[in-house]
């Protein structure tokens, strides 16, 4: 027997009708707030996502399922939407078009993690990009719009919000930051390498120990310039007013290297371990960054997964038609009305003549409101008897009024 990778698996069964209730739903919100659809390749040049993600990022460094294909080109699987996107908008030249652009995409990532609960290395995101919209109030309505799909999936979360910096402020703590860590002993490997690639990265370390160590550490949001403190208090304002809750964490720097100003993650208790169930910011040099004009950049993405063990399903109610024939005879006419009632309704159907108590399990199995069954009588008749499967209320029709 075949089976599927380690960290992989098939959307089947109950979890492929959480994807897409979750996806169905996510869509119509972000249609709403002004985002239309975009698909990009899952296959990209590596450099995409060095130039992007960052080369000192976990994502980049050690999960990428990266090879050299058949014409000799280094590619990889992405591990996220939005470098993609970011090429995608640069490729169709938005970039020099100007204005603003806002696209929501939903599909799967790959990522060679260690698999756990809630951690897989194919997994599902829903993902939205603002591009072209430097007012932080678009980053206040993204969370607003993530609070929504919540607040519609049934799933209660706690927010994290921070603020990065700028190209003003961040070079300049960044040099405080670096002049703290070199004085400080004892911080882990991966801190000590974070400290020469991406020292920002060092204040979400895990390790217990390391924190420890930076209790005294200089605050990203006590050494932001005007411009960013001001943007992040309007933030904050806007949520307020909005009663959207959330908790500042000044060590909330994530994973990615391209944020700049608002990063946010929204967190569940109720997952485990792996309790991160979305995240984004802003990005405003990442279209320079992949040669694009400059253009300000916001978005987030949300794991599917992990949404999927948390959404709250509405009750199934019976829907659609059962159609059943009772007779040899009657199986073609069956047929002719099932095709003809599809192009309104889910019908279901048997292939072959059954028992009336026969038909009303199967319907009763595929869970249909109405119920017809044809026979000889209703044959020569060209009547029916529909039966609501729910009221028990029957109706006699004529076949053309069905
Ligand atoms: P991210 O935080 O790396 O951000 O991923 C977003 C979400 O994807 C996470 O919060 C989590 O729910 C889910 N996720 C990540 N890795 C896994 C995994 N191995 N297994 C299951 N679920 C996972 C990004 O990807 C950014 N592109 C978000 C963004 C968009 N920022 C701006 N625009």
């Amino acid at each position: 027997m075949v089976n599927p990778l380690r960290g992989m698996k098939d959307t089947v069964g109950e979890f492929s009708e959480k994807y897409t209730y979750v996806v169905e739903n996510c869509t119509k919100i972000a249609k709403n707030y002004g985002f239309s659809f975009i698909e990009t390749p899952i296959l990209e040049e590596t450099q995409l996502f060095k130039r992007s993600v960052g080369e000192s990022s976990d994502i980049v460094g050690k999960e990428m399922y990266q090879f050299i294909d058949k014409g000799q080109n280094d590619v990889c699987m992405r591990p996220e939407g939005t470098a993609g996107v970011v090429r995608a908008f640069i490729t169709q030249k938005y970039d020099r078009a100007g204005g603003i652009k806002r696209f929501f995409y939903h599909g799967p990532m790959f990522r060679y993690e260690r698999p756990q609960k809630g951690r897989l290395r194919q997994f599902h995101q829903f993902g939205a990009e603002t591009f072209g919209q430097e007012s932080v109030k678009e980053d206040a309505m993204i969370i607003l719009m993530l609070k929504e799909m919540f607040d519609v999936l049934g799933i209660t979360y706690r927010l994290q919000i921070n603020s990065l910096g700028d190209f003003n402020c961040m070079p300049q703590y960044r040099d405080n930051l670096v002049k703290f860590l070199d004085k400080t002993e004892g911080l882990c490997e991966d801190c000590q390498r974070r400290k020469l690639t991406n020292p920002i990265r060092v204040l979400d370390c895990k390790n217990e120990h390391c924190q420890s160590l930076l209790k005294d550490a200089p605050m990203l949001l006590d050494n932001l310039c005007s411009t960013c403190k001001d943007d992040f208090e309007e933030l904050k304002s806007i949520l307020d007013g909005f009663n959207v809750t959330y908790e500042v964490d000044t060590k909330l720097v994530r994973g990615l290297d391209y944020y700049n100003k608002t990063a946010f993650e929204f967190i569940s208790d109720g997952i485990g371990a792996q309790n991160a169930i979305a995240g984004g910011g802003r990005y405003d040099k990442l279209v320079e960054f992949l040669d694009g004009r400059p253009t300000a950049g916001v978005g987030f993405a949300m794991g599917i997964e992990r949404l999927a063990d948390l959404v709250v399903m509405p009750e199934t109610k019976k829907e659609g038609y059962y159609i059943g024939a009772l007779s040899e005879d009657a199986l073609k006419q069956v047929f002719q009305l099932v095709v003809k009632k599809r192009k309104t309704d889910a019908v279901h159907t048997l292939y072959s003549a059954k028992s009336i108590k026969a038909h009303l399990k199967a319907a009763d199995k595929a869970n249909a409101k109405f119920f017809i069954c044809i026979g000889d009588d209703e044959l020569k008749n060209q009547t029916l008897v529909l039966k609501d499967l729910e009221t028990k209320e029957e109706k006699i029709l004529k076949w053309d009024e069905l």
